[in-house]
Formats: C-alpha cells, sequence, structure tokens
C-alpha cells in the first residue's frame, strides 16, 4: 500500500489527514532538544498496525527542497531525514578516510545521486532523533546531525564521527521514480 508524503521545506505541511499530524509531530520533535527526547515514544505509540507498516510505502517530491534544505518525512512511522546536500557537503563526506569512521563506509555506497542523502532520522544509540534538520539546528562537529541525548556527532553522509553511536543512520531502501522524486520502502 501506497502512502503520500508531500515533501515540503522543514515546516512545512502536506495535505493527507492523519499523515499530515504525523509529520507535523515530525517536524515539532526536530524543533528543539526537550521536546526531542519524549517526542519519539509519543509518535512511535500512534503507529499503525505492524500490518499495514509492512507493506508502506511514502512518495517524495524533492523538487520544492533547495540546495541547502533537508525535510522529515514519515515512512513506516519513522523520521526519515532527506538533505538537499551542497557541493561542500559532498566535498567534506567524499575526501574524509574510511580510517577514520567508527563505522567506515563509503559515502558512493550511501547514496544513489550525490546531493540527495536519505537517512531514518534515528540515532543508532539510543534511538533518539538527532538534531541537524532546521537551519538552526545544532549540527555537530561534522555539520551533519548531533544527536543531544548522549552526545553523537554525525557526518555529512550520516556516518557516526564521534559520541556513543554505534553505527552510521541507517539508509533505508528507496528508489527514484524521476529526477526530482522517490519512493521510501
Ligand atoms: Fe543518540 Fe544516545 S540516543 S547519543
Amino acid at each position: 500500500m501506497a502512502e503520500t508524503s508531500t515533501a515540503q521545506a522543514q515546516g512545512g505541511h502536506d495535505a493527507g489527514g492523519t499523515r499530515r499530524d504525523f509529520l507535523s509531530l515530525t517536524t515539532t520533535a526536530v524543533a528543539g532538544v526537550g521536546v526531542l527526547a519524549f517526542a519519539w515514544p509519543f509518535i512511535h505509540s500512534m503507529n499503525p498496525s505492524a500490518s499495514v507498516l509492512a507493506l508502506a510505502s511514502t512518495e517524495v517530491d524533492l523538487a520544492p527542497i533547495a540546495e541547502g534544505q533537508a525535510i522529515t518525512v514519515v515512512w513506516r512511522g519513522k523520521p526519515v531525514f532527506i538533505r538537499h546536500r551542497t557541493a561542500d557537503d559532498i566535498r567534506a563526506a567524499r575526501e574524509t578516510p574510511l580510517s577514520a569512521l567508527p563505522d567506515p563506509q563509503p559515502d558512493e555506497r550511501r547514496v544513489q545521486k550525490p546531493e540527495w542523502l536519505v537517512m531514518v532520522g534515528v540515532c543508532t544509540h539510543l534511538g533518539c532523533v538527532p538534531l541537524g534538520q532546521r537551519p538552526t539546528d545544532a549540527k555537530g562537529d561534522y555539520n551533519g546531525w548531533f544527536c543531544p541525548c548522549h552526545g553523537s556527532h554525525y557526518d555529512t553522509s550520516g556516518r557516526i564521527r564521534r559520541g556513543p553511536a554505534p553505527a552510521n543512520l541507517e539508509v533505508p531502501p528507496y528508489t527514484f521514480t524521476s529526477d526530482t522524486a522517490i519512493r521510501i520502502g
């Protein structure tokens, strides 16, 4: 079963009933540290049944996302971060030697198109939603994402660089359905 989440700049709204509520909650969840720690269990408690989730996919229109912007959509009840990376983001990710990475993975293996990074926005330590989606968010020491719960820093490829998280942010299965649209799941 496919469900549609319209991609809009962080803080925007889509048109989709319950889905809109989920997106709004996720948008709220990335708004601040205090909210982050508690919003995720709340969102999780609102998940549809497992049988619905197992079939769900999420369609995202990337066209409205300007370079340097990020949005959060919901896929199978989880926040998914999509960042339209700048040339500097891509260069930083690709110039990092694998020997500097706790969970070594080339940037090229984490993206289908260099400018689009798509990841599950759940810290691999204990499951908080990292900061870094909003322009005003702390992005950590590597200009990617920062998980304030216990201080994990992720880079511009979503790879763990410092802190207790054991692994990189997960890349979900997705396919480009056009030059500027993806289907997650
Ligand atoms: Fe992210 Fe602990 S949950 S650092």
